[in-house]
């Protein structure tokens, strides 16, 4: 494999920027040209941000299974497409072969048409870290199918608001899966999200764990006796064949759910062409990714950043993905450390939260374990600290590797802004350079271009993209008007990321977080509505309002405000009532992490919440509370003060 479109120099990043802004149906024509295509695009680009209708490579027909695997056969069957490291370290490896890959997707796709499934039908996935996640991803894929990953961290009701939404009719899921000490449940949630549902015909239940689950005749078939069958159809005299489903490349691929700023989660798009020149692009430039490499990214594959850089930009690139179904503190702080010498790792992607929470550890966990294999060192999710980012240097890059910052959203597909390893400079804590294909804009809050600098000689506002890139968002499923309220509304003509930035006199950018009311917890992005909405579910919750607060390993933490009037045990009692109530309405990750009892909220004389006083109290900025004269009883803002956790 060879990557003709990987920038080798500074001048060729400039070069390339350049022709990109230019003449962008030039330049990814010829980034495209280098995938497999059964026939070539009919136009590169269509596009206007007022609808939105965005079209790259429209009329092309490909099969991203085709360009993941088999392209690669002739030359790589053998090579490591997948690395698994199971969460228990005494258990064994699984090496998957691009070969032993091709076989295993083929087999999915044959299981869900034997199950089903046609072109175009929904499949949610629901399952931990094994690679049969991988081996169901591109099954879909290969059929036409339309995958929709759900982190293994929600709740049997956003499961089950989520198969609504996609109208999914099939679910692929296991019995349980492992996480450090634990196991966890999983297919007792989907029996959970399945009460009431009148979409879903299949499910298919993959042994990991072998917790004992209810098995419902008509509904539920076990994964190994439909594999083992598929193989018979699929395996003929030691040959494996199973036709890709030609695609046009603006066919949809997938579905993943965010957050944003209302209560509801959107269902974001992408589509097949754009999508896997933009992940591949991507992932060959930022990691400068050698044949041969290993890469590791950490992430779980219910977030993009495992859609985009464990599953399909690695092996649309014939690379080696490592695949990880554990913890990093999980039997110790030294698991991905330990990973990286059993597997001589080239390039570690982790996030900033991960990084703060091994170096509550100390160095220990680090010494003695041989990290000379690592070339380059990555992260995502949220701003990285200066403090974090010279620990992740000095400790595991050994100054030696530089470190990617990677700046991207489940929207944009794959990364926009960051530097690409050894190539373009990087800078702790600033994401850096757009990528080629990237044109952002800095906008004041009514949309007018900031052109004045700041006392450091920053220009700073809020982050637009003027222009699409291929791996951007198509539309939010089933309601396009929401997708266009959304992101392409705020600033008209422009793609708004809900990011505030900083932009230096090198063109650097600086991300600040989030400047609408969407949360980032550990890296994973929460609406503040959404807590709300679960929090207020309680039957004691009168009214809540919810905010985020600095949090020393998660970046923010959640704290709400909450009016209570029910009369069931103390108030340590409530708050737990309350924290299960949010993780059944929306999973443990959104459990609030302070609950503040409070008799009234701030509120203007028009009832609006005003969040900004909620923020500074939560922050600790009593003293500098800016001005309560707007609110209908400024005498609250005392009470709440004074409660403050
Ligand atoms: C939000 C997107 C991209 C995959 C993981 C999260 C924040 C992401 C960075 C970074 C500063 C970052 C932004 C963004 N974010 N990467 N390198 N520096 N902030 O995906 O859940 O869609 O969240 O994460 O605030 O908008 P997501």
């Amino acid at each position: 494999m060879s990557y003709p479109y990987q920038i080798k120099s500074l001048a060729q990043y400039h070069d390339d920027y350049k022709k990109s802004a230019e003449d962008p149906e030039a330049f990814w024509g010829d980034v495209a040209s280098n995938f497999y295509w059964r026939k070539k695009w009919d136009k590169v680009l269509d596009w206007n941000f007022t609808e939105p209708k965005i079209e790259w490579f429209k009329g092309g027909k490909l099969n991203i299974t085709e360009n993941c695997i088999d392209r690669h056969l002739a030359t790589m069957a053998d090579k490591p497409a997948i690395i698994w490291e199971p969460n228990n370290p005494e258990e064994r490896v699984r090496v998957v072969t691009y070969a032993r890959l091709h076989k295993r997707v083929c087999q999915v796709a044959q299981m869900l048409v034997n199950n089903g499934v046609k072109k175009g039908d929904r499949v949610c996935i629901y399952m931990g870290m094994v690679p049969e996640l991988a081996y169901a991803i591109l099954g879909c894929a290969r059929i036409g199918a339309i995958h929709s990953v759900i982190f293994g961290g929600f709740s049997a009701q956003s499961i089950a608001d989520r198969l609504y939404d996609a109208q999914a009719e099939f679910i692929i899921t296991c019995d349980g899966a492992f996480r450090g000490g634990k196991d966890i449940p999983l297919k007792s949630v989907i029996d959970d999200a399945l009460i009431g549902n009148r979409t879903v015909k299949r499910v298919i239940v993959y042994t990991r764990t072998r917790t004992p689950v209810s098995m419902i005749k008509g509904r539920d078939v076990w994964w190994e006796d439909e594999m083992d069958y598929a193989e018979t159809q699929v395996e003929k005299d030691g040959k494996v064949f199973f036709p890709a489903e030609e695609m046009d490349a603006e066919d949809p691929l997938f579905i993943l759910y965010t957050s944003g700023s209302t209560g509801k989660p959107k269902g974001v798009v992408h589509t097949i062409g754009g999508y896997m020149v933009w992940t591949a692009y991507t992932f060959v430039n930022v990691f400068q990714y050698q044949p041969g490499d290993v890469h590791f990214c950490t992430a779980d594959i219910g977030w993009i950043t495992g859609h985009s850089y464990i599953v399909y930009g690695p092996l649309a690139a014939g690379a080696t993905s490592m695949m990880f179904e554990g913890i990093p503190s999980w039997p110790d702080a030294g698991r991905f450390w330990e990973i990286v010498q059993k597997h001589k790792v080239n390039c570690i992607y982790t996030a900033p939260t991960a990084i703060r929470s091994l170096m509550s550890y100390g160095t220990a966990p680090v010494e003695g374990k041989d990290l000379s294999s690592l070339k380059v060192l990555g992260t995502v999710g949220e701003p990285i600290n200066e403090e974090a980012w010279h620990w992740y240097d000095e400790n595991i890059g050994k100054k030696a590797c530089p470190i990617v910052d990677t700046w991207w959203q489940t929207e944009t597909g794959g990364t926009l802004i960051s530097n690409l390893a050894g190539v373009t400079p990087g800078i702790p804590s600033w994401a850096s350079l757009p990528m080629p294909g990237v044109q952002p804009l800095l906008v004041d809050e009514r949309g007018h271009e900031i052109t004045e600098k700041d006392e450091h000689g920053h220009l700073k506002g809020n982050l637009c993209i003027k222009a699409p890139w291929p791996g951007i968002l198509r539309t939010t499923w089933g309601d396009h008007e929401r997708c266009r309220t959304n992101y392409f509304a705020t600033y008209p003509g422009l793609y708004f990321t809900g990011d505030g930035a900083l932009k230096d006199e090198g063109g650097n950018y600086r991300i600040t977080g989030r400047v609408d009311d969407v949360l980032n917890i550990s890296g994973h992005r929460i609406g503040t509505a959404e807590v709300e909405n679960a929090i207020n579910m309680h039957s004691g919750v009168v009214e809540s309002a919810v905010v985020g607060y600095p949090h020393d390993i998660k970046g923010q933490g959640i704290y709400a405000f909450v009016i209570y009037n029910g009369h069931h045990g103390d108030e340590n009692l409530r708050r737990q009532d309350i924290s299960l109530t949010v993780s059944k309405i929306i999973g443990p990750i959104a459990k609030p992490d302070k609950i503040q009892f409070v008799t009234g909220l701030p509120k203007t004389r028009s009832g609006k919440i005003m969040r900004r006083i909620l923020r500074k109290i939560a922050e600790g900025e009593i003293a500098n509370l800016g001005d309560t004269t707007t609110l209908l009883d400024p005498g609250v803002v005392d009470e709440i003060k004074d409660g403050k956790l």
